[in-house]
């Protein structure tokens, strides 16, 4: 069974103008689906045929196998990343909201931390918001980097600062595409679902 490109949770162009379906054709019907495509293509025949995406990502990074570690890192991220966004932005609440206070000081500060850390990212990589140690944190992985390959690190939400996510429609402005994700596409609601599961 190969891996498969999850569908998107909303049509191509729910999320415009924020973010384009030009975008989306080019994102996740190209740069996303050849990471899917590269993956089955380097699983095809080996023990890996019919694992899960997160137990390739992991066998990979233990066997060293960067080229493979780098599509199935990448797939999986995308996935995420299509469920950090959501047409219907609403603030945190609950046991997120409470966190977000405690250990972040609050969204807008936040916001603020997560935009510094997406920005002054060098070249490509992801921001992320995660748990570690029993509280929330904000970070960002280089290039394929992923954190399944980080114990400890639980995900919650993530943008993908990589240049083709805001080339289309923000060109080389990734501070204005941060500025879009923060106010009117990250789902918040998702990334507590998530927390639920974890605390
Ligand atoms: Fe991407």
């Amino acid at each position: 069974m190969a891996v498969t490109q999850t569908p998107l949770p909303y049509a191509q162009d729910a999320l415009a103008p924020h973010m384009s379906a030009r975008t989306f054709e080019f994102h996740y019907g190209k740069h996303h689906k050849a990471y899917v495509d590269n993956t089955n293509a380097a699983i095809k025949g080996t023990p890996l045929e019919n694992a899960t995406l997160e137990a390739i990502v992991k066998s990979a990074l233990e066997s060293k196998n960067q080229k493979l570690f780098n599509n199935a890192a990448q797939a999986w991220n995308h996935d995420f990343f299509w469920h950090s966004l959501t047409p219907k932005a609403a603030a945190p609440s609950g046991r997120l909201a409470e966190w977000i206070q405690r250990d972040l000081g609050g969204l807008d500060k936040l916001k603020e931390t997560f935009k510094a850390e997406a920005v002054g990212h060098f070249a490509s990589g992801w921001a992320w918001l995660v748990v570690k140690d029993g509280k929330l944190a904000v970070t960002s992985f280089h290039d394929a980097d992923t954190p399944l390959a980080h114990p400890g690190v639980t995900p919650l939400l993530t943008c993908d600062v990589w240049e083709h996510a805001y080339y289309i429609d923000y060109q080389n402005a990734r501070a204005s595409f941060l500025d879009a994700f923060l106010a009117n596409l990250a789902n918040w609601q998702g990334a507590g679902e998530r927390l639920a599961k974890v605390a």
